[in-house]
């Protein structure tokens, strides 16, 4: 079969998606699959690159990094899309998806996987890895997940919301009902991820600085109760149709103040912080921490309608309780990523999870 593998895109997450592409690039089956590498570039134009990871080329006339299943330079978060020839969109459907079987839309963030390429490929009669188009605009907006994940009974953060007309017509208001949360505060974008817009608020008179912040990347803004807890993710994989959704065995974030982690699990100790986060798969959990995390990261999945892959990110409180963090419809997937590091740790192999990805959407 042909795969066409789309990766950067319009969002502030280009390059984390440029990183997820190298890994799958280097990783998938030759033998098995035709590989077409479509790019997007920050400006929204479509680029057919050239099948290497090398040729994802640094910025600032830096040498290329190759990206390869056994290691990733440090280099690679300064990655972004390079050379290749533009096609534009309209010419991009006939003339180089038409021959494709399938479409891996390695994208992160908005116009990727928010259901936006996902509602095109339906459109175009293209099948795709991943979750459809209600499930990944749900999972990218923070407030629609908590709508959904209470319907079906899962708790999330308290939380307040800051609508861009509420906020225009009183934020008086909208600080004053804020203060019923507890602090630290968590400001977030609605509709980010890898952490971008978000502000740790420890008083209150930072937080209409970090609501106006959050709102330059999303006129719709959460503002959530700071949540003790240790970090546990939760890897959910298959899930199409009447196939029951595999989860692998939980991961923890452990961060380390003193080896640079910051004050919470922010853009740079995610992607920059190496020595600063250990991920702990399994996590040294009670089986029954580990059963109700388990379970509830598949009652969150079907909560939003996902299927093909998701990763649910708990807080797991000191008195036992699951709390969503939030659900990622293309989680990061670089080798080095924690999605395919708990699978590794639970028998898949990266290749093999690609495979079983492109499989899975082909079936
Ligand atoms: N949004 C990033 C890629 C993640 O969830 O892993
Ligand atoms: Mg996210």
């Amino acid at each position: 079969p042909r795969i066409a593998v789309v990766f950067g895109g319009r969002s502030g997450e280009h390059t984390i998606s440029c990183a997820t592409a190298a890994g799958v690039l280097s990783a998938i089956d030759r033998e098995r699959y035709e590989v077409v590498p479509i790019g997007i570039t920050m400006e929204g134009q479509w680029v057919l690159v050239d099948d290497d990871p090398a040729a994802l080329e640094l910025r600032d006339g830096a040498p290329p990094v190759r990206v390869t299943a056994e290691g990733m330079g440090r280099g690679e978060l300064a990655m972004r899309l390079g050379g290749g020839a533009p096609v534009a969109l309209t010419q991009a459907g006939p003339r180089v998806l038409e021959a494709i079987d399938l479409v891996l839309p390695l994208l992160h963030g908005p116009y990727g996987e928010d259901g936006t390429i996902q509602g095109m490929l339906e459109m175009l009669g293209l099948p795709y890895a991943g979750c459809g188009v209600l499930a990944s605009a749900a999972g990218m907006d923070k407030q629609v997940t908590k709508v959904l994940l209470a319907d079906a009974g899962i708790a999330t953060a308290p939380h307040v919301v800051v609508g861009p007309h509420a906020w225009k017509r009183d934020p008086e208001a909208i600080l004053a009902a804020c203060q019923e949360l507890s602090y630290p505060l968590f400001v977030k974008p609605a509709r980010a991820g890898s952490s971008l817009g978000i502000t740790r608020v420890e008083s209150p008179e930072r937080l209409r600085t970090a609501i106006e912040a959050a709102r330059e990347v999303d006129p719709k803004v959460l503002v959530e109760s700071g949540i003790e807890g240790r970090e546990i993710e939760v890897a959910v994989l298959g899930g199409r149709d009447d196939d029951a959704p595999r989860m692998a065995e939980p991961g923890e974030i452990a961060m380390d103040a003193a080896r640079g982690a910051g004050e919470f699990y922010d853009y740079e100790t995610k992607y920059l912080a190496h020595d600063a986060v250990a991920m702990v798969c399994p996590a040294p959990i009670t089986a029954q921490e580990r059963e109700l995390l388990m379970d509830t990261a598949a009652r969150a999945f079907e909560a939003i309608g996902a299927e093909g892959l998701t990763r649910v990110d708990f807080f797991l409180t000191p008195d036992g309780r699951a709390i969503v963090n939030e659900v990622n419809t293309m989680p990061g997937f670089t080798p080095f990523s924690m999605y395919p590091y708990m699978w590794r740790k639970s028998g898949m192999t990266y290749p093999e999870l690609v495979t079983e990805l492109i499989e899975l959407a082909l079936a």
